[in-house]
């Protein structure tokens, strides 16, 4: 009788605080609606053949200084040097038509060249220099303008391609008779070296991280021909891996140049095959429009035109226009500041602590820049490192982290400790932040608020979250303990120094974790060593300026959940084994799955929805803010895409399209470094 007194008493009294407790855990609120915010720039949408075609034209042209090379046999003709049919971008689509040739787009980076080895993973500073240098199968960037029933990636290196029968097999045509910047033919071969040597090599970890689960388990790629390759796939028309083969995912490198150096043909190892073109190596061949000429560290990266760029206008001129490309190394907030006063071209105005300032500069009529507001694109994440089999090798701290992470009531406790108000408002006040729990970015077009589980903020509700996975100040000294070990939890939270959005955020963070007993620790890292960090899974959590996958939802879509063994930011397996996933994360991998294989809208969007719910409800990631960007270009520009945002399928280096951007004749300005000079060979000195 004691007996069952005691046990009755212990549910009763256990009953009692469960829902005592439960009833001040986090309870999801209608998702507050955004302060109203219009996109300034309008875009003037088209369909894919609006834009570009192939085909031969009767003559090509080239600047003046570029036919003295050849009239000095240095160069061979501009119709040997272009393929059979270049890409030809239509000029109804130029908002300036044809342009001439011309002066310098003077970018400013807060990034740093660690080498020009795109294909195994080096770093090339951001800020547009890869995006410049690389060409990829397809290409996405200039999507933000093509018509929603029309929406599929744009050709690029793959100028065409049809699906067989039952859809298992996509055949794909290259350009004919490309050729690198140093005039070596392009052709299939460097499409099977990429996919032999860098993506199914499990030792080499290409920098746009794709891996073969990027193109669909089991995804199989073969060469036909010189110029045709043919993918297999176990799903019937997965056409969403279309984009998948834009950057940063599917852009062959120079098959000539690396091979050479791979550990399976040489002595070197993969780390020094990483290395082997270190950032002061210069001519890196490219398919992009500029080769990397110059670098003088800490100070500036000069391109040079590529004098066998394979696209043209309709009037036969060879692209690009602009001459030359300068990368300033300095500080990305230094970006905006130049982009205003005019000593610098460009800028993606995203960190929100430079809006006032700017916008004021920019409302002057006599600015030299203009300035353009688009969509809440910009997004940051908490990440929690959600491996508790080992990725990243934590020690026994880390591990007692990970295992919080993997619990649901300390990630709603997380959730609900954020103010997102307050986030937003440390960057800047006024219109601009929306508040955002995580996933699909508020606004975009598969965003769908009646799927977004919203746990608002409340210092209760984290409170008894955390007492519900155990945690409470067993010591009494403000900081929340393990109950096994009676350790104080401390969690370390991985940050980039590049960007003072990222640390006020941060610095948001901590404070708001102190405030429920959390005690958080910084990370603040440099740009590249945050980049190793995260790829190598050092972290407990992680700052992070969303992907294109939470603004488009096809963009990069396998990554929304691990889908693959390390297509997730946050949750990848262990070396050699395997994603211990969650339970929610098994059912988004088969939603995420379904909609890949999906090309029926209406139900992509149900997915999607799904997708929505999984991942907020479950706080897969805690979303910190959303806000808007501007695009700042100098006014001397013409041909600017209207309408480009800073970021969506890519960043805006890639929407505005710069090969055809150029500088009416009346208003160019002598910013060329090396006027009149071509890229010398790979390893050369710079120009010839
Ligand atoms: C960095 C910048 C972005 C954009 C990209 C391009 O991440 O912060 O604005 O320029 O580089 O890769
Ligand atoms: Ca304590």
């Amino acid at each position: 009788m004691k007996k069952f007194t005691t046990l009755y008493a212990g549910v009763l009294a256990l009953g009692v605080s469960a829902t005592a407790v439960l009833a001040d855990g986090a309870t999801p609120a209608p998702l507050p609606e955004a302060p109203k915010f219009d996109a300034q720039g309008q875009v003037n949408f088209v369909g894919i053949n609006d834009i570009l075609e192939y085909k031969a034209l009767p003559e090509y042209k080239e600047p003046e200084f570029v036919t003295e090379y050849v009239k000095a046999g240095k160069l061979p003709p501009v119709n040997d040097r272009l393929p059979k049919e270049p890409m030809v971008y239509k000029s109804g689509n130029m908002k300036d038509g044809v342009g001439v040739y011309g002066d310098v787009m003077r970018h400013v980076i807060g990034g740093r060249p660690e080498g020009w080895n795109y294909w195994a993973g080096q770093i090339q500073g951001w800020g547009g220099i890869d995006i410049g240098l690389q060409e990829c199968l397809t290409r996405t960037g200039p999507l933000f303008q093509v018509k929603a029933d029309e929406l599929a990636p744009l050709p690029n290196v793959a100028k065409s391609w049809e699906w067989s029968e039952d859809g298992k097999q996509l055949t794909m045509h290259l350009i004919e008779g490309a050729k690198w910047s140093d005039g070596d033919a392009f052709d299939a071969d460097d499409i099977m070296y990429h996919w032999e040597f860098n993506v199914l090599d499990p030792e080499v970890n290409p920098l746009g991280n794709e891996t073969q689960e990027t193109f669909g388990k089991g995804s199989k790629l073969e060469k036909v021909d010189a110029y045709t390759v043919r993918w297999t796939f176990e799903n019937a028309f997965p056409t969403q891996v279309l984009y998948s083969m834009a950057y940063p995912t599917f852009c062959p490198g120079p098959s000539h140049i690396l091979a050479p150096q791979h550990p399976k043909n040489s002595k070197n190892t993969y780390e020094q095959y990483k290395q082997a073109f270190g950032p002061s190596y210069m001519g890196m061949p490219t398919l992009g429009a500029w080769v990397p000429v110059e670098h003088r560290p800490d100070d500036i990266v000069v391109l040079r035109r590529n004098p066998y760029f394979w696209k043209v206008d309709e009037s036969g001129q060879q692209l690009p226009y602009l001459n030359e490309m300068h990368y300033r190394l300095s500080t990305w907030a230094d970006r905006d500041v130049q982009a205003v006063a005019g000593t610098g071209d460009f800028s993606n105005l995203e960190q929100a602590e430079n809006y006032v300032e700017s916008l004021k500069k920019a409302a002057d009529p006599a600015s030299p820049a203009r300035l353009e507001f688009g969509q809440r694109t910009i997004a940051y994440s908490l990440h929690f490192n959600l491996s508790g089999n080992g990725w990243g090798k934590p020690d026994e701290r880390g591990q007692a982290v990970r295992e919080l992470n993997r619990n649901i009531h300390f990630r709603k406790g997380v959730t609900s400790m954020l103010d997102r108000q307050r986030l937003g408002d440390s960057l800047v006040k006024g219109p601009f932040a929306a508040i955002y729990p995580g996933g699909i970015h508020p606004g975009m077009s598969f965003f769908d608020a009646g799927s977004t589980v919203y746990y608002p903020y409340s210092v209760e509700a984290a409170k008894a979250e955390f007492a519900l996975a155990g945690l409470a100040d067993t010591d009494g000294d403000g900081v929340l303990n393990y109950p096994n070990s009676g350790k104080n939890v401390e969690i370390t939270m991985l940050v980039n120094a590049d960007y003072q959005s990222d640390k006020s955020l941060a610095e948001g963070v901590v404070a708001m974790g102190e405030a429920v007993g959390l005690r958080v620790i910084p990370n603040i890292v440099a740009g590249n060593d945050r980049e190793a960090a995260r790829k190598a899974g050092n972290f407990d959590w992680h700052v992070w300026r969303n992907a294109s996958e939470f603004v488009t939802a096809v963009q990069n879509t396998e990554r929304l959940a691990p889908t693959g063994p390390s297509t997730s930011d946050w949750h990848k397996a262990p070396e050699g084994g395997e994603v211990d996933l969650l339970d929610f994360e098994k059912e988004m991998v088969d939603v995420v799955n379904k909609f890949i294989a999906t090309k029926d809208n209406a139900e992509r969007k149900t997915l999607m929805a799904q997708y929505q719910k999984l991942h907020t409800e479950n706080v897969y990631t805690a979303g910190l803010t959303a806000y808007p960007g501007a695009l700042i270009v100098n006014k001397r520009f013409a041909n600017v895409a209207p309408g480009a945002p800073i970021f969506m399928f890519n960043w805006a280096e890639d929407n505005i399209i710069r090969e055809r951007v150029y500088v009416p004749a009346d208003k160019q300005q002598n910013f060329e470094l090396y006027p009149g000079k071509l890229p010398d060979v790979p390893g050369g000195k710079g120009v010839m």
